[in-house]
């Protein structure tokens, strides 16, 4: 796949002077990983250079959404040749890239989700899916599973279901919590609660994402979907991490072989441009007349990325690569759990693969987990963390990443946790 080549360079620019800046004019909410954090320049392939023209291997693609690396040349291609004729109208005008995104989608879809409404973020597309649960069920609650993320805005953090992004003090009594995957009566009490207490909707992530790539157990999805349509909850699957094709299919919920009645998609849609989706079907579109917009969604530059983005998913089979190099990822990791005491658990589907290191409940374990990826980044690799206790290394690559990079991210790792004492 190709990548432009250029050298960026920021000789002048130091981290001390950026940290500084961000502590002076950011809220400190807004944080970063690494107690040295290098300062990112520039990304090419599978590659980001640090102002000191370091190279890392990016083994985490800005959460998983550079699935074909960055500055990939069709993507810049297809930004650059909108961007030169027309920039930006809004909804209240015609503009083709998102009516032809839109029919893509629904070719792409499983069932009838032939709808699109477009916004430019993973919160928006949630927020998006449970104002339409609510137009269509007349119902105000939400149900969700614990360690579940869905965003930042009032609801989508109210159906977060992970205590450090629950922030905001006045969360909505309106959305409720069932134990998740984990769990072994997860689906009876979601059964329970169904039962009694009129929900909208559910919403959960087919692969959890934050809450540290927790899968479902088979036929979870299936029973799920019966325990929704008997009583008329709707369905939707936040594909804001797990989708397009990270998995090994198109949407993760296609392993399930169950179709929701929403799926929410963002990240790897836009390979680095902010985009994202909320698909629904014929029936749940039919009552949502009442007016939408949303200024930067379907805006036609990141309708024309997200259009070239499915094309080289689809040329490249990225599919079937996802599905080939994380059975790889996982072989080596798993070996590698063999060796290394530190290792709990592997865990993931695709190229979405966690690494769960020590007991999530010690706070030992993220300690260790901080050494690691520090480690890690020292001898040029970014990896990514999740999970409840911070205590999950995750690898969420560009799918476009060759199996000998990945080899080589497991040799490292191996010769860091040989070193680490737990
Ligand atoms: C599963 C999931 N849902 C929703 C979101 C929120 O998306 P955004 O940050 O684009 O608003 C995220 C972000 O990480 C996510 O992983």
């Amino acid at each position: 796949m190709k990548t432009t080549s250029p050298i960026a360079t920021c000789d002048q620019t130091k981290v001390e002077d950026v940290l500084e800046q961000k502590r002076r004019y950011l809220i400190p909410s807004v944080y970063h990983f690494y107690k040295e954090p290098p300062l990112i320049v520039q990304g090419q392939g599978c590659e980001l250079i640090d102002a000191d023209g370091k190279r890392y291997l990016d083994c985490y693609s800005g959460v998983g959404a550079m699935s074909l690396g960055h500055s990939h040349t069709e993507i810049l291609e297809a930004a650059h040749a909108q961007i030169d004729i027309l920039q930006h109208t809004t909804t209240i005008y015609l503009t083709e890239p998102m009516f032809d995104l839109a029919e893509r989608f629904a070719e792409l879809a499983p069932g009838e989700l032939n709808r699109s409404f477009f916004c430019a973020s993973g919160t928006e597309a949630n927020e998006a899916a449970m104002l339409m649960a609510s137009q269509f069920t007349g119902r105000e609650r939400f149900l969700s599973l614990a360690g579940g993320l869905h965003g930042r805005t009032k609801s989508a953090m109210s159906v977060t279901q992970i205590p450090m992004w629950r922030t905001d003090p006045f969360l909505l009594d309106s959305c409720d919590v069932a134990p998740g995957y984990n769990a072994d009566d997860s689906l009876s009490v979601i059964e329970q609660k169904l039962k009694t207490n009129n929900f909208a909707a559910i919403i959960a992530e087919p692969i959890q994402g934050n809450g540290g790539i927790i899968t479902p157990p088979t036929g979870y999805w299936q029973t799920l979907r019966e325990l929704c349509d008997n009583t008329g909850t709707l369905l939707i699957a936040d594909e804001i991490q797990c989708g397009i094709n990270r998995t090994g299919t198109f949407f993760a919920v296609n392993h399930e072989q169950v179709t929701p009645d929403f799926i929410t998609t963002a990240k790897a849609l836009g390979n680095g441009f902010p985009i994202a989706a909320c698909l629904t079907t014929d029936t749940v579109a039919a009552v949502c007349t009442r007016p939408a917009a949303s200024t930067y969604g379907a805006n036609p530059i990141a309708c024309r990325v997200a259009l070239a983005v499915l094309d080289c998913h689809e040329q490249n089979n990225l599919a079937a690569q996802a599905e080939q190099k994380g059975q790889r990822l996982m072989a080596n990791l798993n070996k590698l759990a063999t060796q290394a005491k530190e290792i709990t658990e592997v865990r993931g589907r695709g190229l979405m693969v966690g690494v769960e290191l020590g007991d999530a409940d010690n706070p030992d374990a993220a300690v260790m987990t901080d050494q690691v990826l520090e480690a890690m980044k020292d001898q040029g690799f970014l990896l990514g963390k999740t999970g409840i206790g911070r205590n999950v290394l995750t690898f969420m690559p560009p799918l476009i990443m060759s199996d000998e990079q990945l080899d080589e991210a497991c040799e490292q790792l191996a010769g860091i946790l040989n070193k680490i004492e737990y």
